[in-house]
């Protein structure tokens, strides 16, 4: 734990469905951990007592299949405060001032939409919240809506917050298999030389979700597959997957090995992306009759660097799919010469070997490789294997991904969180998408979304299926 620790945590949207879900619980897990040793501030615009904001961070923990412990809830929930207030107005930060008297360090979680959080960030900076030292503001995800709203919204947060103290979540990032990315390439020995463009044939990522935008309607429809899931999530594994090696594991090393991922990548084409959309969607409630907002996308793009020049990104992400996993597959080029291969096998070439990140639902990784084939009746054939490890077994439980971040943020590390230089990049990346985006074409729910998304992979091994998920989201 770092000296300068926070020392309160105030939600900024704490009667919303993100606290509901995500933070009440993490933030038990911390306590659990001994690490939430400080005043709770719950804001929002909500008719609560402080006895409300318990009942219902009670009932989101159990909801999260966690039976809390007597002690450390009782604990916790005698440092919970609830403020009810409207973000516009003053004395809802004289409030917040009140409830972290005495704390030098707090941090402002802003788990609401980002249209406020240049406002919520003026009235914390306005009543003299923001200026101490070692105070932090956490915001949610999207961080803009593109490039140029990126770049406002830094500029105005910049004017009231040092960099230091701006902390920006992409739950992903909070992901420990995600993040396990760079430690399995750069604390072994084994892989990365094979990690370049000599070895490596093509990466393809998939986000495939089988559940659809369900009572997400109003929010989805004005977001769309590219920007809820691709520019962030998808876009950070990219850069985990095909960073330079680092020059040291601290956060400004990390990050700008990671960013330069995304100078070096090339626009990405509207040729070379295809919009889809699954048959039912516009009936979504919340969703526009002449909506043209997408429910997946297939992509490829390309990181022209020594290292990757020529060896395409797939990627593919969508909901009302037919399956639910996120991974990150590297398949290798083929060795040099077929000796236990095409011939035995009726000209069938022998599956070239793909190391599989598992992220998210049954973590883990696995590697396809060749190994002799006892069944054969003629000569030395060989046969796929799949060496495997299942991080659930091997690790035992890992931390939620917003138990992982609001733990690094009250500790001060920003090492899991998204620097402005890597959302920009993202953003610029994917500038001609978002301006120009093909038409939407339908999908049936259930697929792996339109065929004409086979076209992206044209010239490879085509879409690698994702290992069988659970086939709802989790609870
Ligand atoms: C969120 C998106 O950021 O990530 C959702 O808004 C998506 O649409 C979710 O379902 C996926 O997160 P996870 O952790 O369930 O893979």
């Amino acid at each position: 734990m770092s000296a300068d620790r926070s020392d309160a945590i105030v939600l900024f949207g704490a009667s919303g469905d993100l606290a509901k879900k995500m933070t009440f619980v993490s933030l038990y897990h911390l306590a659990e951990r001994g690490l939430l040793d400080m005043p709770i501030v719950g804001v929002a615009f909500s008719d609560w007592s402080d006895d409300d904001l318990r009942q219902h961070a009670h009932d989101a923990i159990v909801a999260a299949g966690v039976d809390p412990d007597e002690k450390v809830w009782s604990a916790m929930a005698s440092r919970m405060k609830f403020i009810n207030g409207d973000y516009s107005g003053s004395g809802t930060y004289e409030a917040v001032a009140g409830a972290v008297e005495g704390c030098d360090r707090p941090l402002y979680y802003l788990e609401i939409p980002p249209s406020l959080f240049e406002m919520v960030v003026k009235g914390l900076h306005d009543a003299g919240l923001v200026a101490p030292e070692g105070v932090r503001v956490v915001v949610e995800k999207p961080f803009g809506h593109d490039l140029d709203s990126a770049r406002k919204l830094y500029q105005s947060l910049s004017s009231m917050l040092r960099d230091d103290q701006l902390y920006r979540i992409d739950h992903y990032l909070g992901k420990n298999q995600v993040q396990n990315i760079m430690v399995w390439r750069f604390a072994n020995r084994m892989f990365e030389p094979l990690w370049n463009r000599e070895h490596v044939d093509c990466v393809q990522i998939t986000m495939a979700e089988s559940f659809d935008v369900s009572d997400r309607g109003s929010f989805y429809d004005r977001v769309g597959c590219l920007k809820d899931v691709v520019q962030n999530h998808i876009m950070q594994i990219v850069g985990l997957l095909a960073m330079d090696p680092p020059v040291s594991a601290r956060p400004a090393d990390l990050h700008m090995a990671q960013q330069e991922v995304f100078e070096a990548m090339r626009p990405v084409d509207p040729r070379d992306m295809v919009r889809g959309r699954y048959e039912g969607y516009l009936d979504v409630k919340g969703v526009e009759k002449d909506s043209d907002t997408e429910t997946f996308v297939a992509l490829r793009m390309f990181i022209d660097s020594w290292r990757w020049s020529g060896v395409p990104f797939f990627i593919r992400a969508g909901k009302a799919l037919g399956a639910t996993a996120t991974e990150a597959v590297v398949i290798l080029k083929r060795p040099p010469l077929d000796l236990f291969g095409a011939d035995l096998h009726g000209g069938r070439a022998p599956t070239p070997n793909r190391i599989r990140f598992r992220l998210g639902h049954d973590d883990g990784v696995q590697a396809c490789v060749q190994a002799l084939d006892p069944t054969a009746t003629e000569g030395m054939a060989s046969t796929d294997v799949v060496i495997s490890v299942d991080f659930d077994k091997a690790l035992g439980r890992e931390r939620l991904p917003y138990e992982q971040l609001l733990g690094d943020a009250l500790d001060g590390n920003m090492t899991r969180f998204a620097t402005q230089g890597i959302i920009e990049g993202t953003w610029t990346a994917l500038a001609s998408v978002v301006s120009e985006p093909p038409a939407v074409i339908d999908y049936a729910p259930g697929t792996m979304g339109p065929a004409e998304a086979d076209r992206i992979v044209d010239g490879h091994e085509g879409w690698i299926q994702p290992v069988a998920g659970p086939s709802a989201r989790p609870a």
